[in-house]
């Protein structure tokens, strides 16, 4: 039989993956304050690094493979694995923020989530496909418990993103987590129902969708990280870190009122879903 690099955390445990997962949602939180037109993602990887460090930890995408900053930064077209950099951020602009904090430091537990934001007053694009995101993760996260299968998430999310005319990434997944960064097993946001890895109480694995308003396909930058739509259409992006409970799952990353559009609308989703 083979033997996979599972994360399953136990109920010991536990307590320690919430606290690095409260971390990087509350790191999040911290930074849906300073986004605005004006700011550089070199901003907002500063106050990421400062934080994280001020709350004993270490953020986790620093000399990751050779990434040289503490957080990922992607706009506009940027779907994923965006660098920061000197790039000031304009009005209408939207920008994903992922962050992965180790807590306690080096040797810890792993937490990662990420959000996209508007700068400012989107177009009618951009809210839509960052709605579309938004809702494919809820969606992805109210399917989660024992017994479920990876690829029945994945339906759900694939089918309702494209439903609403938009195309869901194929070459990035969400993955398990726990002690290390990225951990058996992937987890797609394509697929088909009734398929793929069945799931155990206790597998602690993200979820993150990135959707675009154009084709699914995509391309990257010559820097080794920056991922873009092939079309140079709109990308959006959310993630959570969750672990399967006895009748549904935990949202570790969960937090309470972030504020993440123009409408102040706070982002809210089911925790045990039964
Ligand atoms: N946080 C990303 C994820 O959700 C991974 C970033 S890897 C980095 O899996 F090196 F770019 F930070
Ligand atoms: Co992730
Ligand atoms: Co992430």
């Amino acid at each position: 039989m083979l033997r996979s690099n599972y994360s399953i955390i136990s109920p010991k445990n536990l307590p320690q993956m919430r606290e690095a997962c409260a971390l990087a949602a509350d790191t999040l939180v911290m930074i849906s304050h300073h986004i605005k037109a004006g700011i550089t993602t070199n901003d907002i990887n500063q106050l990421v690094h400062d934080y994280t460090i001020k709350n004993n930890a270490t953020p986790a995408p620093l000399n990751y493979r050779g990434f040289p900053k503490s957080v990922c930064t992607s706009v506009n077209e940027v779907v994923c694995h965006g660098i920061p950099e000197d790039r000031l951020l304009l009005d209408g602009d939207i920008i994903n923020v992922d962050v992965t904090s180790i807590l306690p430091k080096n040797r810890g537990w792993f937490g990662d989530t990420s959000a996209t934001f508007y700068v400012g007053t989107p177009s009618p694009q951009a809210k839509r496909v960052v709605e579309v995101a938004r809702k494919s993760l809820d969606i992805g996260i109210s399917k989660v418990g024992p017994g479920v299968r990876l690829g029945d998430i994945a339906w759900a999310i694939q089918s309702y993103a494209e439903g609403e005319g938009c195309s869901v990434v194929r070459s990035y997944t969400g993955h398990g987590i726990g002690r290390e960064f990225h951990m058996e097993p992937n987890v797609p946001h394509v697929g088909h129902p009734g398929t793929g890895v069945k799931l155990k109480r206790g597998m602690t694995f993200t979820i993150e969708p990135m959707v675009n308003i154009g084709h699914h396909e995509v391309d990257h930058l010559d820097d080794g990280w920056t991922v873009f739509t092939a079309d140079g259409s709109l990308s959006a992006q959310f993630e959570h870190t969750l672990t399967v409970t006895a009748h549904g799952c935990e949202v570790l990353t969960r937090r309470k009122d972030i504020l993440i559009n123009s409408e102040d609308k706070p982002w809210t989703i089911p925790t045990e879903n039964s």
